[in-house]
């Protein structure tokens, strides 16, 4: 098989990261953009508290505005039951969870411990499921933290099987800051795959450092077969002013046609798509 899934996080896990707030009606463009680009599954918005999140306050309407492709996965991230009800009132084909791997980053992001955010997310993951969504489980930190520092593999594969052990339908690792290289990403997985195949995990890497297509490249030779990306690299992180935010989705698919993998992407397109977004709150395009 040499087709790579990829999620396009640019709508939620980039807005979330411009200072800008972006009109409705440009999401809306956006996300549809996306799915023209061929991107099928789209990770829309969040439903988050709008004190801690006001960039997507407004996912409701962005979800409810979008006109849907038949074959394309929107979802939406939740932290709580209250979050679950809005993202299902609207109708998304999926949820994503969240815990971390790090004290630090659980406490500053979801005002909670390790172990009361697990508490929290066990009931939404049953709920989520019981309404016949997918559920997909972020796990934060997975190399390091900006609060910890670097985070213990044993920690992340242990993180790793309490979220499954929760039910979640798979296993996002997510690299918040954009810390990793094809060592540390090497040492993660040699613990994960102890718990789950590398293959069954999603990989989610922010670029930070311009690191991030070298540490796919290692991931695709552990078995990884399903990444998330950001049109044009949108984001930030804001823990490193300047730099991009998830790695860019054209640089993904780029590189990925390059070395003969399908994704069903066009790569401009999606660039253009971003491009316009960055447009509508005055923002320029990084290279992608
Ligand atoms: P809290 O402040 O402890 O929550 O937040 P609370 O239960 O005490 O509620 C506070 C207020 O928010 C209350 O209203 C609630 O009603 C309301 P008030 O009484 O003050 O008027 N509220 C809500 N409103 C709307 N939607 C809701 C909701 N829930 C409560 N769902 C909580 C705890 C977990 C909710 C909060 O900490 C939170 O949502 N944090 C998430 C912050 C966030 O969105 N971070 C970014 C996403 S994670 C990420 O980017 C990482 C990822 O990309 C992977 C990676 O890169 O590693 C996924
Ligand atoms: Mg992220």
């Amino acid at each position: 098989m040499k087709r790579i899934r990829i999620t396009e996080v640019g709508p939620r896990d980039g807005l979330q990261n411009e200072k800008a707030i972006v009109p409705v009606a440009a999401k809306v463009t956006f996300v549809e953009a996306l799915a023209a680009a061929g991107c099928s599954e789209i990770e829309v918005t969040s439903f988050v508290p709008p004190k801690w999140v006001p960039q997507l306050a407004d996912g409701a309407e962005v979800l409810r505005s979008i006109r849907r492709v038949p074959g394309v996965t929107y979802s939406a991230l939740v932290p709580n039951e209250r979050g679950l009800e809005g993202a299902l009132a609207c109708g998304v084909d999926a949820v994503a969870v969240f815990a971390a791997a790090s004290e630090g980053f659980s406490r500053r992001n979801t005002n909670g411990s390790i172990d009361e955010v697990f508490a929290r997310l066990a009931p939404v993951i049953q709920a989520a499921k019981a309404a016949g969504v997918r559920v997909r489980g972020y796990l934060s930190c997975v190399i390091a933290c900006p609060f910890d520092g670097p985070i213990a593999p044993a920690a992340v594969a242990t993180c790793s099987a309490r979220l499954l052990d929760l039910g979640i339908d798979e296993l996002d690792l997510g690299d918040t800051i954009g810390a990793g290289t094809p060592e540390s990403i090497d040492a993660m997985y040699a613990a994960v795959a102890a718990v789950v195949e590398p293959s069954a995990t999603v990989l989610h890497l922010h670029d930070t450092r311009g690191a991030a297509l070298g540490c796919v490249e290692r991931a695709l030779a552990l078995g990884v077969r399903a990444f998330d990306a950001s049109a044009t690299g949108l984001g930030g992180c804001p823990y490193a002013p300047g730099a991009p935010g998830n790695l860019a989705t054209e640089s993904l698919v780029r590189a990925l046609h390059a070395a003969g993998w399908e994704t069903g992407i066009d790569a401009d397109a999606v660039a253009r798509a971003g491009a316009r977004v960055r447009a509508s709150f005055g923002a320029g395009t990084t290279p992608g």
